[in-house]
């Protein structure tokens, strides 16, 4: 099946269309400045842009940064306040005029890495972490996603909120070196030891593809590697959550 993938970011809205059979792209990625302010309206008429742009008329799977019931958006961390509360499901449907499912970003990110990158087959538990304007996270025990975790949102011993710490956000906006800011992920990362007792992280979001840069810095007990799909998993996760939802909805 063809699905139109969006994820939704803080600074970018980006979109392809996805066989989700192979999970594999088969058009060039399309990128959108989110606007700002990024109102529920405004990120809606950009979908819309990048539907026009596709020529779009089939389903969406949209991974949308935010803790995601029942295509409701629960949470807005770096987005407008004002889509707290706001179906977001029906809102793009009925900007797009197409078919949309929406999901958490990191979870839709998961769910590609899970299927085909970095966690294909990982038993035990495995947190997946997509380092961006938040830092977004999946859980997963023996293959099996625990959705909506909003653990960029958890206090660290310091008294700082996770992502505010450590988000690539963060350490663009304060020019952090890179062993400051690894040292704040760092803390993170110890900080998830000691509540999971993971088996593995994964990285992903832009700041995994500078694993290089940071790894040095790092002192963990846990085993780690970087998602293997990068930009591309946020995509081809949400479009597989919409033909999973397509199928079950249907039944
Ligand atoms: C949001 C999460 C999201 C993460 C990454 C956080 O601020 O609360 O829902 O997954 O950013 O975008």
């Amino acid at each position: 099946m063809k699905v139109l993938g969006v994820d939704v970011g803080g600074s970018g809205i980006k979109a392809a269309v996805v066989d989700t059979l192979t999970g594999e792209m088969v058009t060039e990625r399309h990128r959108i400045d989110t606007p700002q302010p990024a109102t529920p309206q405004a990120v809606a008429e950009t979908i819309a842009a990048l539907v026009k742009h596709f020529q779009w008329q089939g389903p969406i799977g949209c991974g949308f940064p935010a803790a995601i019931v029942h295509g409701v958006a629960k949470t807005a961390a770096n987005l407008d306040k004002a889509f707290i509360g706001t179906d977001i499901e029906a809102l793009f449907k009925s900007v797009t005029g197409c078919e949309v499912y929406c999901v958490n970003d990191a979870d839709a990110a998961g769910m590609a890495e899970f299927t085909q990158g970095s966690g294909k087959g990982k038993q035990g538990t495995v947190i997946f972490i997509t380092i961006g304007t938040g830092l977004g996270t999946a859980i997963y025990t023996n293959g099996t996603l625990l959705p909506n975790t909003e653990l960029g949102h958890v206090y660290l011993p310091n008294g700082k909120e996770g992502e505010h710490w450590a988000s690539d956000a963060t350490r663009k906006r304060k020019e952090l070196p890179w062993k400051k800011w690894a040292g704040r992920f760092n803390d993170y990362l110890q900080n998830m030891e000691a509540l999971f007792w993971p088996d593995l992280f994964i990285f992903g979001g832009g700041g995994s593809k500078k694993l290089d840069k940071f790894q040095e810095f790092l002192n963990i007990n846990t085993p780690y590697v970087a998602a293997s799909l990068l930009n591309e998993a946020g995509i081809i996760g949400a479009a597989i959550y919409a033909a999973s939802e397509l199928e079950r909805r249907s039944n």
